[in-house]
């Protein structure tokens, strides 16, 4: 067993965006990425400092909006607006979950598409569907398919299992293997038969939220296993979506929660911004 080391894999990854950085602004373009967080959910708050952490490690501008819970939809819209005009601005990322009397759709089908690092907007998604390179695809995805390629593991051929239909996770995951030439099941609360889906899966992606929910009988073994869970526990301590404890033996790779597949998600946000502004910097006539 091996584990998929997201922490070195999303250090490789900074690096080489650090480096973009720096030559960018050495043509006159500095990449900036605008996040905007709604209300007080603790989770979002936390995620949203690690994303101006990162930024702030490689060098990009991060310009933060932090918005009170009874903001509403058109205040929200407006602001989105003003940064869609913004040409400083390169990536806009509204933070999910949004408070309840606000259209999450609406919202981020009013991102400019050519600003929408998260790859939520339709027009991202029918890119990726379509096997088209030029959109922007979601992070934790994207950042799980960087860490296969790290580890050299081609998912061509391969049983791929989706546990979760999330349009974060689930759904552009399935795109990406399916692009990639794995054979892609997406499977979720009302799937039957469950555990004999899993045994048959070379790759298990596992984004369903519930903690320690792919245990040891679900797992061929020599499989290669990718948690996405980031479950808090009563105690404090944060939990995967998979039994690491008693899967991790059985497996040939698996990720770690923490360490997995989190900090690739925070590396493939900045990596979208520097494309975005790559973009920008073409557009100029820079490069
Ligand atoms: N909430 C949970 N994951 C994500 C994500 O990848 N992007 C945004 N914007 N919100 C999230």
């Amino acid at each position: 067993m091996k584990i998929l080391d997201g922490k070195i894999s999303s250090a490789n990854a900074k690096e080489q965006i650090k480096h973009d950085t720096e030559v960018l602004k050495n043509i006159g373009v500095e990449p900036a990425l605008a996040v905007i967080l709604v209300g007080e959910n603790k989770a979002s708050q936390t995620y949203v400092a690690s994303k101006e952490k990162a930024c702030i490690q490689t060098g990009i501008k991060s310009i933060m909006h932090r918005l009170p819970e009874s903001t509403t939809q058109s205040e929200l819209l407006a602001l989105i607006n003003v940064l869609n005009l913004d040409d400083g601005v390169d990536g806009i990322l509204v933070q999910l979950p949004l408070p309840k009397h606000i259209d999450t759709n609406t919202v981020l089908e009013n991102i400019r598409c050519d600003k929408d690092v998260d790859g939520f907007h339709a027009i991202n998604v029918g890119k990726l569907a379509s096997g088209f390179k030029d959109g922007f695809v979601p992070c934790t995805p994207l950042g799980i398919m960087n860490m296969l390629n790290e580890y050299n593991i081609d998912p061509a051929g391969k049983n791929a299992v989706i546990i979760g239909r999330s349009n974060i996770v689930g759904k552009p995951m399935a795109s990406l293997l399916l692009n990639a030439n794995a054979t892609i099941t997406i499977t979720h609360s009302k799937t039957k038969n469950l555990k004999e889906i899993c045994k048959n899966a070379d790759i298990i992606v596992a984004a369903i939220g519930k903690p320690n929910f792919v245990t040891k009988d679900m797992v061929k073994d020599g499989a290669i296993v990718i948690d996405v869970g980031i479950n808090r526990l009563d105690d404090g301590s944060l939990c995967g979506d998979v039994d690491f404890k008693n899967v991790a033996e059985k497996t040939s790779y698996i990720t770690p929660v923490p360490g997995g597949v989190g900090p690739m998600t925070i590396a493939m946000l900045l990596k979208n911004t520097i494309k975005s502004t790559q973009n920008r910097a073409k557009k100029l006539g820079l490069v």
